[in-house]
């Protein structure tokens, strides 16, 4: 990355202190980091720290004569080969959508021709607020770049999503961006993914579920998104974060899951991570079973909809690629290619579920199977996984047209 240049531009918002260890990021990449600091910005960082760690002069006013004379704002807002704006706050972000120019940070958003990336930054209200619904959207159309926002507890008290995401993060980002479309080869295509266990209730307060952590379909949701798909990700109940850029649909039963992967359609690839359970209770129970009455109750299940093979032999709308996921516990190979056959699907990700580590932890050693060969992928942790699934996607993809 050295020799490459970003001008970062630092909204006012109390995250603005991360900006500071974004450009420490940034220059020991060898990223030259020039700043334009907003007079919001300056009443939470000062001009000198930012100053120091870019190793660069902090630009700020419009009509500064010395800085028009050295370097016109036109100029500036060219000088770089990314504008990243973090925090990008709810104003900063209104000024761009609307076309604004009442100060240096927007004339430079306005007379850009380089590709800009921003990291949201405010209070909850306002970020889910229509404005800035709509402003976002706005952006979007227009090419704008977006990092975050994460969710969490905030400065001001409140919980939920508007916080400024780590450095590290927007700095992937960064890097994603400098990197140009090579980095995204997922660009305009759309990726389905199910994940972690179903539920599938009994009466009002019991159900039977499975112990899927949703962990191996949350890592690739993210690792699809990073490599630039739109993710939609259909989600079982489990306690993790949304990872970023994707969008998550919440179900709770197998049916729920089917129905909400058919709404997601069409699709060009299908990953079909959820450990979805094979039967449901016949009649679920309208009130909540007592213990009382006579004994424990008789169950009878009834066998659920296979979500893979259906989205498999779903004709016209069925995704270009569909790949399954198998747990196995003996002969994982032929197992595994088996249930590809049965099921429909061109990839079967088997695993064997005896080693361990593997069931409920970070780690997996997987067999990416296919109509006509075999490959076992040396044991890595389920992100690294999760990134090399993604990149044989990618790859597939590419090679047929979207
Ligand atoms: N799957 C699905 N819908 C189901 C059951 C499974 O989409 N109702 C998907 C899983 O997400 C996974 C693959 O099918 O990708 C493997 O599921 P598995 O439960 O192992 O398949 P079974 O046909 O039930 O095989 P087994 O006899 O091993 O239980």
């Amino acid at each position: 990355m050295t020799g490459k240049r970003v001008l970062l531009i630092v909204g006012g918002g109390i995250a603005a202190y991360k900006a500071l260890e974004l450009t420490r990021l940034l220059r020991k990449a060898g990223v030259a980091v020039r700043p334009i600091l907003t007079k919001a910005g300056a009443e939470f960082v000062t001009a000198l720290s930012l100053s120091a760690l870019a190793e660069d002069k902090v630009y700020g006013e419009l009509f500064s004569l010395t800085d028009e004379a050295e370097m016109g704002h036109i100029e500036l807002s060219r000088s770089a080969d990314l504008v990243v704006v973090a925090p990008a706050t709810a104003d900063l972000i209104a000024k761009a959508a609307h076309g604004l120019a009442g100060d240096l940070a927007s004339t430079t958003l306005l007379a850009t021709d380089k590709p800009v990336l921003m990291a949201p930054a405010m209070n909850v209200r306002m970020w889910l607020h229509p404005a800035t619904r709509r402003n976002i959207e706005t952006l979007k159309t227009d090419g704008v770049l977006f990092v975050g926002p994460d969710e969490g507890a905030m400065a001001c008290g409140e919980f939920g999503p508007g916080r400024l995401v780590e450095p590290p993060v927007i700095f992937e980002a960064i890097m994603d961006a400098l990197r140009g479309p090579a980095a995204r080869p997922l660009a305009g295509r759309h990726a389905l993914v199910t994940a972690g266990p179903t539920f599938e209730p009994i009466d009002p307060v019991r159900g039977i579920t499975n112990r899927s952590s949703g962990r191996q379909g949350y890592a690739i949701a993210g690792a699809l998104a990073r490599l630039g798909a739109r993710v939609t990700l259909v989600s079982g109940p489990v306690a993790l974060p949304t990872p970023l850029g994707v969008d998550r649909i919440d179900v709770e039963t197998a049916r729920e899951m089917l129905a909400a992967c058919q709404a997601a359609l069409p699709a060009d690839v299908g990953v079909f991570v959820a450990a979805v359970a094979d039967w449901r209770i016949d009649e679920v129970f309208g009130a909540k079973l007592k213990k009382e009455k006579g004994g424990p109750p008789a169950l009878t299940f009834v066998e659920n909809p296979d979500i893979l093979a259906a989205l498999a032999a779903s004709g016209p709308q069925r995704p270009k690629l569909v790949i399954g996921f198998a747990a196995e516990t003996n002969d994982v190979e032929a197992h595994a290619r088996a249930k590809l056959a049965r099921k429909g699907c061109d990839w079967i990700i088997a695993n064997d579920v005896t080693e361990p580590g593997v069931m409920g932890g970070d780690e997996n050693a997987v067999l990416l199977i296919s109509r006509d060969k075999t490959e076992r992928w040396t044991r890595a942790a389920k992100d690294s996984v999760a990134r090399d699934l993604a990149q044989r996607i990618a790859q597939d993809l590419t090679a047929s047209p979207s």
